[in-house]
């Protein structure tokens, strides 16, 4: 297993660019179920995530070609296998995205329930409800969803949804089953994050008629037919995010390029208060820290909240801060599994129920630790390039690389002392 290997204490300056949204390209790139022809997607990230709903595409019946920054689905002859097995989904939750393109267009599908992971158990009681009010009858059998249209394999209908909590993945999954369902679909307490948008935006490009995202109510009028489509995805919020933080931890001076600073409000206003500056620069954003840092609260919220995705690696912030502060998360129910590794490198966090009091400390020490997912490594990747006296060794980076692109690279680029170590112990 790779491990990543960091000599802290140099601040980083340069210039960094950020690369496609993960969280954006994976429901993209499963509209492509949605019609038959060629789609191609732009600026996709190369990423672990993105190569395993590459094959869960292809076990579908597509064929799906990853180049350098693109992916091309076509539809092959076959008819589709509208299903997704348990060794892929395990892999990935978000292969529940598949779920309703494929009851919108074929009028079936059988999907592995994705089952808890590492941050929290994540049901998907959200998506099956909504395809239910679409007319699908579901079934569990063994680990698997089996969803059928009506009369076992017809055309979903319109419906009115009110969703009973904020999720991401379930508003997207029920967009991309209204598209092509009979009449129109009125979904209430929507997620409004800008991946949710964006799908609409290439929803929109195929044909559909999606109006509202971005907002808390969607409304769809559902097509006969969609078309393919040929699209960039948008810069990815919380990469751009992640370097702001490694800017200002190590007090260094970071534009980080193609940023969307308008997706990132309520983050950047704590990383201001913080005692970080950040400035619009052309297209990208620039982080820099030259005095102290001040404790500042934060409780994680649905866009355009302080992100989940951003908690972690905020809390190394706080680490270093003068004084205490609250970070409370309240999206998910497990996601602190980096405080027992912080702790490892002298942090000073004490976590009562979902909230994690983080008392300052002067300096962080390297050690080795354990990255436990994806957010949680890109927070001990930071620590580590704060950190002295030792070199920190994070292992398990394969989490890492589900959603950071050449990570080690970018930072050596702003001239982190990094490296990414072969067959390192798990
Ligand atoms: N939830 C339910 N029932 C459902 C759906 C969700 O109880 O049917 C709960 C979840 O258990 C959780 C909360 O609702 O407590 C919110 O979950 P949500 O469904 O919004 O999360 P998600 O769609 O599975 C996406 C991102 C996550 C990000 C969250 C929150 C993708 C592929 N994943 O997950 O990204 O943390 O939204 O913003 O878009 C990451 O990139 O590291 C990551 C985990």
């Amino acid at each position: 297993m790779d491990a990543i290997r960091i000599r802290g204490g140099r601040p980083l300056r340069g210039c960094v660019r950020v690369s496609g949204a993960k969280n954006a390209a994976l429901p993209i790139l499963c509209t492509t179920l949605l019609s038959a022809g060629e789609s191609l997607l732009r600026n996709v990230p190369g990423l672990r995530d993105i190569n395993t709903l590459a094959a869960l595409l292809r076990f579908l019946g597509r064929k799906t070609e990853v180049g350098k920054g693109t992916v091309r689905v076509f539809e092959e002859a076959d008819p589709c296998r509208p299903e997704a097995p348990y060794e892929l989904v395990k892999q990935m939750r978000a292969s529940v995205l598949v779920l309703g393109p494929l009851v919108a267009r074929f009028g079936r599908a059988k999907v592995s329930l994705p089952g808890g992971c590492a941050i929290g158990a994540r049901p998907i009681d959200q998506h099956l409800k909504g395809l239910e009010a679409m007319g699908a009858a579901i079934e569990l059998d063994r680990g698997y969803v089996i969803v059928k249209g009506p009369g076992g394999q017809g055309r979903l209908h319109g419906a009115d949804f009110c969703f009973d909590l904020v999720t991401v993945t379930g508003t997207e999954n029920l967009m991309m089953a209204a598209v092509l369902a009979k009449g129109r679909t009125t979904l209430l307490n929507c997620a409004r994050e800008p991946e949710v948008e964006e799908l609409a935006c290439v929803l929109n490009k195929m044909g559909a008629n999606v109006q509202g995202a971005g907002t808390s109510q969607i409304r769809i009028e559902g097509v006969d037919e969609l078309q393919p489509f040929d699209h960039a995805i948008v810069a990815d919020r919380i990469e751009a995010g992640t370097f702001m933080v490694a800017a200002a931890a190590t007090g260094g001076d970071v534009l980080i390029e193609r940023a969307p600073m308008e997706h990132l409000e309520g983050f950047i206003s704590k990383l201001r208060k913080a005692g970080c500056d950040v400035a619009r620069e052309g297209e990208g954003v620039r982080v820099s820290r030259a005095g102290s840092l001040v404790a500042v609260d934060a409780t994680t919220a649905p866009y355009p909240g302080f992100p989940t995705d951003m908690q972690a690696q905020f809390m190394v912030l706080m680490c270093l801060a003068n004084g205490r502060s609250a970070v409370t998360e309240t999206i998910f129910e497990n996601r602190f599994m980096h405080v027992s590794e912080l702790a490892r490198m002298g942090a000073n966090i004490d976590v009562r129920g979902n909230t994690a009091f983080v008392h300052g400390v002067s300096n962080l020490t390297g050690a080795c630790v354990m990255a436990t997912d994806l957010r949680a490594s890109a927070s001990l990747v930071i620590a580590g390039l704060v950190a002295t006296e030792y070199d920190t060794d994070i292992r398990r980076v394969y989490h890492l690389d589900r959603g950071y692109e050449r990570i080690e690279e970018k930072l050596a680029g702003l001239g982190a002392d990094v490296k990414r170590v072969k067959d390192a112990p798990g």
